[in-house]
């Protein structure tokens, strides 16, 4: 993300499954399962020229080729307000 100038960005820690449902361990002789696998989720604001570039980093930085490499969902900012500033819009994002 550095490389692609991608500064700023939030990290959670998370738990989900994805098509794999999660999977099955032994405890204890006892086959449990485990559907809810730790994951990190990742937040990035950026204007619209900017989508591509991050996307492009993501994949380039997490893709491994095997199940569980995640999964990136774009959605549409309604809007930005940097509190410090009262800044809107892109100079917020910014
Ligand atoms: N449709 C979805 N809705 C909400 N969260 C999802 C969805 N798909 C994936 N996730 C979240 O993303 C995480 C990573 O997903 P994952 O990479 O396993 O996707 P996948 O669809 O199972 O693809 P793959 O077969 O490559 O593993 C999941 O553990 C879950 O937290
Ligand atoms: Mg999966």
């Amino acid at each position: 993300m550095y490389e692609a100038e991608i500064f700023k960005i939030s990290v959670t820690n998370a738990m989900g499954c994805g098509q794999q449902k999660g999977y099955t361990e032994t405890y204890r002789g006892a086959d449990v399962e485990v559907t809810l696998l730790k994951k990190i989720r990742i937040e990035i604001a950026v204007t619209e020229e900017y989508v591509k570039k991050t996307t492009d980093a993501i994949i380039k930085g997490a893709k491994s080729g095997n199940i569980g490499d995640g999964k990136i969902f774009i959605t549409n900012i309604e809007e930005c307000i940097r509190i410090r500033t009262e800044e809107t819009g892109r100079e917020a994002i910014g």
